[in-house]
Order: structure tokens, then C-alpha cells, then sequence
């Protein structure tokens, strides 16, 4: 279990399989409440500099294992946080995170991780206030994804779990089993469930109100931080 904050500011993060609507979820909300006044700041799941070489080498000559693969991400996490998500929390301002340590809870534990070893792992990690989790089905998802571009990239695919030589048939296998697995995780962790399948603008609606409720009444806008 993750541990709640004490900071001045506000964390809110998103979550779902790709294609799940959330970064155009999160970018609403960003600019909803930039318009308000609210400091805000975004911050997304990729990879610094200094771990993104080694990720790259260990994939390259297959040196990684699940395990040294997960901490290797849980590294990159863990310089996310402390340079990108934790300063701001600390002035007041409001945190959106386009994928969180739930990611890692799902991915890793898909590529052969123990499910408490991983939670362990990131138990450094604050509790958001609150976790928007994008419920979606399979097919809904992929259908999205390849109107938009066509291609699917490797890693959406899982390729590298060898599940099918098919890139779609892998696709649904590999991202099936994450969704269990933000599924299993739903309750213990509060995620605000929404169903993903609506109208971005009904969508938006919700997710709102459910800022409104949960975050802002009690929360002290801060002035502009220059
Ligand atoms: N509610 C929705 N209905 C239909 N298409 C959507 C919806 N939400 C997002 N999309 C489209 O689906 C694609 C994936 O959305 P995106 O927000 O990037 O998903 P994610 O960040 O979860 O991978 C984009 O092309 C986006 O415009
Ligand atoms: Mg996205």
C-alpha cells in the first residue's frame, strides 16, 4: 500500500491500457484548469537520459532479465519523481501524471515479476489523491490506435514476450493480461473506474465533477508561481 502525501500540493494521475483515451483525458483537464488559475504541471512515463541507455543496450544484446528490467524502470521512476513530481507537490501546485507506478504494478508483473516484490519496490512512491483509471476494452482500444497510425509499435504489442508472431494477436494477449491486472488492482488502490468506451466529452464530464468533488473543494489556489 502506498503511502499518503503531506504536501501542500494536489497529485492526480491517469491510467489504462494504450488506446484508453487517457492522455486526451489529461490534456482536458490541463488546460480546464490552467483556465481556472490553477498551477499546474504535466509529467509523463518515459525514460531519462541515463537510463534509457542502458534499457536500450540490455534490450539489445537480451542481457535483461524481469527482474533487472523492472528496476531498471523503477530507477527511471524513481528520478521522475524526485525531479519532476515532487518539487512541485512540495510549492502547492497541481501534479497530472499521464501513467504512474501502476504501469510498473501491471507491466512488470505481465513479464514474470512477483506482484508483492514490485509493490514493494515502488513503496517509496506517494499515494495520488486521485488514480483515474481508463476501462476499456481490447478491441475498442486497438481499433483507436490503429485509426490514428496504422503501425502498432512493438512495445504495445509485447512483442517481446513472444505470445504470437502476429502483431495484433499479440497485442490483444499482451494487453489483455494488463488489463486483468489493473483490474485486480482497481479496489485496493481507489482508482476512479471510468468507462472508457463513451464520448471524449462525456468522459470529460465525469472526470470533472470528480476533480470538483475529490480535490478542489479544501484545496487553496495558489497564486501563479512565475
Ligand atoms: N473517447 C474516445 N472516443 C474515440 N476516440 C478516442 C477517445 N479518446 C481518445 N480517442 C482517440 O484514441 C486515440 C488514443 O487516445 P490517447 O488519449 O492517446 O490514448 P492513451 O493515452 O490511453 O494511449 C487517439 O487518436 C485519440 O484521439
Ligand atoms: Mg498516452
Amino acid at each position: 500500500m502506498l503511502s499518503p502525501h503531506h504536501f501542500p500540493g494536489r497529485l492526480i494521475i491517469v491510467e489504462g491500457i494504450d488506446g484508453s483515451g487517457k492522455s486526451t483525458q489529461l490534456q482536458l483537464v490541463r488546460r480546464w484548469l490552467e483556465s481556472m488559475g490553477y498551477s499546474v504541471v504535466f509529467t509523463e512515463w518515459n525514460s531519462a537520459d541515463l537510463v534509457r541507455k542502458t534499457t536500450k543496450k540490455g534490450k539489445k544484446n537480451r542481457s535483461l532479465t524481469p527482474t533487472t528490467f523492472s528496476l531498471l524502470h523503477a530507477t527511471d521512476f524513481a528520478h521522475r519523481l524526485v525531479s519532476n513530481i515532487l518539487p512541485p507537490l512540495k510549492a502547492g501546485m497541481i501534479v497530472l501524471a499521464d501513467r504512474y507506478v501502476f504501469t510498473a504494478f501491471a507491466r512488470d508483473v505481465v513479464r514474470g515479476c512477483d506482484r508483492d516484490w514490485v509493490r514493494r519496490v515502488y513503496g517509496f512512491a506517494p499515494r495520488p489523491d486521485i488514480s483515474f483509471y481508463f476501462r476499456v476494452p481490447i478491441d475498442v482500444a486497438l481499433r483507436r490506435i490503429t485509426m490514428a497510425r496504422q503501425v502498432l509499435k512493438d512495445f504495445e504489442a509485447g512483442m517481446d514476450l513472444n505470445l504470437s508472431p502476429d502483431p495484433m494477436e499479440s497485442f490483444k494477449l499482451f494487453q489483455g493480461r494488463i488489463l486483468h491486472e489493473y483490474d485486480a488492482m482497481a479496489d485496493e488502490n481507489d482508482f476512479a473506474v471510468m468507462d472508457a468506451t463513451g464520448s471524449i466529452s462525456e468522459q470529460q464530464r465525469l472526470v470533472r465533477a470528480i476533480v470538483e468533488d475529490r480535490l478542489l473543494s479544501g484545496y487553496r489556489k495558489k497564486p501563479r508561481i512565475a
